[in-house]
């Protein structure tokens, strides 16, 4: 059933619909009772899950993923009652974001339990918890009985994936099973957390912005890509969870940072010299910066629309799947507008572009 020696594994797809979401539950459960790898649907991006608190189980998700040993995974679970279980010493304010976000789009880091492996937490003391918002993973859970280790179902390094055929496309034969639900609602990973330290560190943007944290448990510092300069400093290095490359697409990325349409005349500059010096050029751009480049006569051989500026969700949704779509197309560049509008999802989507960037301009 694995991927033992390099020999690749028969990847099962199932497609579930209401007639055969019990059917098909019940199959993906017994994959993962038996110490097997599904990957799923969630409402931020496609994950591939195992037994989280079984080593070897968990072991196969880094084998599918080629995700270098020391990366912590997160857990997903069914029920706060799950919770008692895996971690300790769990603060008043993780409560009370529990309360406000769960089931949704944020990953609490805590202190673990003695039940939780080394390999699952990445030999940390601490263990990123979550409580998705679809039904799919939730089912999954509750029938396997057991919380899911379970990152993003992509290829380390790689862009997090939006679809199952973003899931095939990194892990077919390297996963036991893709259910198949269909696009996903946010398209970004959640929100994460760090509730082991005061105030509270949010070590990745998501769909929950820290002013909405900061509306339920007070002060919280940003220690991300794009946070101010300081708080990164203090925090990057010893955070064995982001030391790792993130959302990166083979094809180098270009990203324009700054406001509407001065960001639009640069993607027009280094588009002409780029294409001046024979290089394939593509574009992922907001509606409002194609609109400026055709009016300016330019366009690139190859472009993914985000949508517009003022709609960084959709945009949000698209990304990945932008990026991949540019990534199949044989071009030495990609562009990417930075002029999306900043707060929740748009710090989040910026967040992302500059995790995959090789190259940054601000204007
Ligand atoms: O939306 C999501 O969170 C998706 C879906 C599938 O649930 N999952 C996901 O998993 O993005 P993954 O493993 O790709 O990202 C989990 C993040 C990583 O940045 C990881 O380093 C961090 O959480 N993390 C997990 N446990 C941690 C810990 N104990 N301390 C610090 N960071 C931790
Ligand atoms: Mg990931």
């Amino acid at each position: 059933m694995q991927a033992e020696n390099g020999k690749e594994i028969k990847t099962r797809v199932f497609r579930v619909s209401e007639e055969n979401f019990d059917a098909v539950l019940e199959e993906a459960a017994e994959i993962i009772r038996r110490g097997g790898t599904v990957a799923f649907p969630t409402e931020t991006v496609y994950g591939i899950g195992a037994d989280g608190l079984d080593p070897e189980a968990v072991r196969k998700i880094f084998e599918a993923k080629a995700r270098p040993p020391g990366n912590p995974l997160s857990l997903l679970v069914h029920s706060r009652e799950d919770l008692g279980k895996i971690a300790r010493n769990i603060p008043e304010k993780a409560f009370k974001l529990m309360e406000a976000f769960w089931p949704g789009p944020l990953t609490i880091v805590l202190e673990k339990s003695d039940v939780v492996p080394a390999i699952t937490s990445g030999s940390l003391p601490s263990i990123g918890v979550r409580m998705p918002d679809h039904r799919v993973p939730l089912e999954l859970i509750r029938r396997a009985g057991a919380p899911l280790a379970a990152p993003s179902a992509n290829l380390s390094g790689r862009p997090s994936p939006s679809s199952a055929d973003h899931v095939l496309a990194d892990l077919e034969g390297r996963v036991d099973a893709v259910i198949d639900g269909g696009g996903v609602a946010i398209g970004l990973e959640s929100t994460v957390v760090d509730m082991t330290v005061e105030p509270p560190l949010v070590l990745r943007p998501g769909a929950i912005g820290i002013e909405e944290l900061e509306i339920v448990i007070g002060p919280v510092r940003a220690g991300y890509q794009g946070a101010e300069a300081g708080a990164r400093e203090n925090t990057l290095e010893k955070r064995a969870g982001q030391k790792y490359a993130h959302y990166t697409p083979c094809t180098s990325v270009v990203l324009v940072e700054g406001e509407g349409d001065s960001v639009a005349e640069k993607l027009g500059e280094l588009l002409e010299s780029y294409m001046s010096d024979g290089q394939k050029v593509g574009l992922l751009l907001s509606e409002e910066s194609a609109a400026f480049l055709v009016s300016e006569g330019l366009s690139g051989e190859e472009r993914f629309l985000l949508g517009s500026r003022e709609d960084p969700i959709e945009a949000a949704r698209k990304l990945f799947e932008g990026l991949r779509a540019l990534d199949l197309k044989g071009l030495d560049v990609i562009l990417a507008d930075g002029s999306f509008s900043a707060g929740g999802l748009g710090t989040a989507l910026l967040n992302r572009l500059r995790e995959a960037s090789s190259l940054r301009f601000a204007v």
